[in-house]
């Protein structure tokens, strides 16, 4: 095979050349699915709650997020593939991040990793990046603190919450971070941020002025419907498709009209 993948550094390069197209995967055949269309793939945490049913991201594990990378990488040949490190892999010391992201490059093969965090955290993303770690920020709404911070609120609703996020986008640009997710903040902030910043913005909730968008992939396909943020589209319908299918089945197997002969193994005599 001789397709190259894009890397975290052609990906930064696309800011100001065209809108940078992205989406989640957690599987081999969905990663398959998306990967011609997309320029990266985000294995994010958010499976925790789209495959396992969790209440939130928390209590997801490296060890879960590196077996999701590891499927992930074996269906994309084209994309970057982004891994998100799970909460309490990184937040200690840049130390501890950078064992948590290496265990994640070396174990999945994927290009780079995500985190979640402003201020606090660029010392630990300029850490990794100057270590050969490329690294994808993550400001605005950070779901990974819904303990302190209450839940999945759109922020940049009041003038100190519009200067916290301008300081912790331009403090994660400046630690080199190769892009930057803006998640749930009302306009213009993140159009603002996308005018400011060297690396693109991605935006999930921002602004169509961000240099990318990303949407989780069973959202948009109308797969996951626990809940339907104000940002989501649904390019698909796949839940009700999916109970179509399931129903037909099950009538057919209850009349025995499934299986037909068709499908039944036959011995040539
Ligand atoms: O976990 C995730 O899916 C994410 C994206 C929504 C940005 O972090
Ligand atoms: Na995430």
């Amino acid at each position: 095979n001789t397709k190259r993948r894009l890397s975290p550094a052609n990906i930064e390069a696309l800011k100001g050349e065209r809108p940078i197209v992205s989406l989640t995967a957690y599987t081999t055949p969905i990663a398959r699915l998306l990967d011609p269309h997309v320029d990266f793939l985000l294995v994010g945490d958010s499976l925790g709650m789209v495959l396992y049913g969790l209440d939130t991201t928390v209590g997801v594990t490296l060890d879960m997020m590196i077996a999701h990378g590891q499927a992930v990488m074996r269906g994309a040949e084209r994309a970057c593939v982004v891994v998100d490190l799970p909460f309490g892999s990184y937040q200690e010391s840049k130390e501890q991040a950078f064992r948590s992201a290496a265990r994640v490059l070396k174990e999945t093969g994927c290009s780079a990793v995500k985190l979640e965090g402003g201020a606090e955290m660029a010392e630990t993303v300029d850490f990794l990046v100057s270590r050969g770690i490329p690294v994808l920020g993550h400001v605005g709404l950070m779901p990974q603190l819904v303990n302190t911070t209450g839940g999945y609120r759109s922020v940049g609703r009041n003038d100190k919450e519009v200067a916290k996020i301008r300081r912790d986008a331009q403090a994660i640009d400046d630690a080199g971070a190769f892009a930057i997710v803006i998640e749930g903040t009302v306009e213009p902030v993140a159009r603002e941020i996308t005018a400011m910043l060297r690396s693109p913005t991605i935006g999930i909730g921002a602004s169509p002025a961000c240099d990318g968008q990303i949407l989780v992939s069973d959202d948009m396909l109308g797969l996951f419907n626990d809940f339907k943020p104000r940002f989501v589209k649904h390019f698909a319908e796949l839940a009700p498709a999916i109970s179509k299918a399931v129903e037909d089945y099950a009538n057919e197997v209850k009349a025995r009209t499934f299986p037909g002969i068709e499908h039944t193994f036959q011995v040539k005599r």
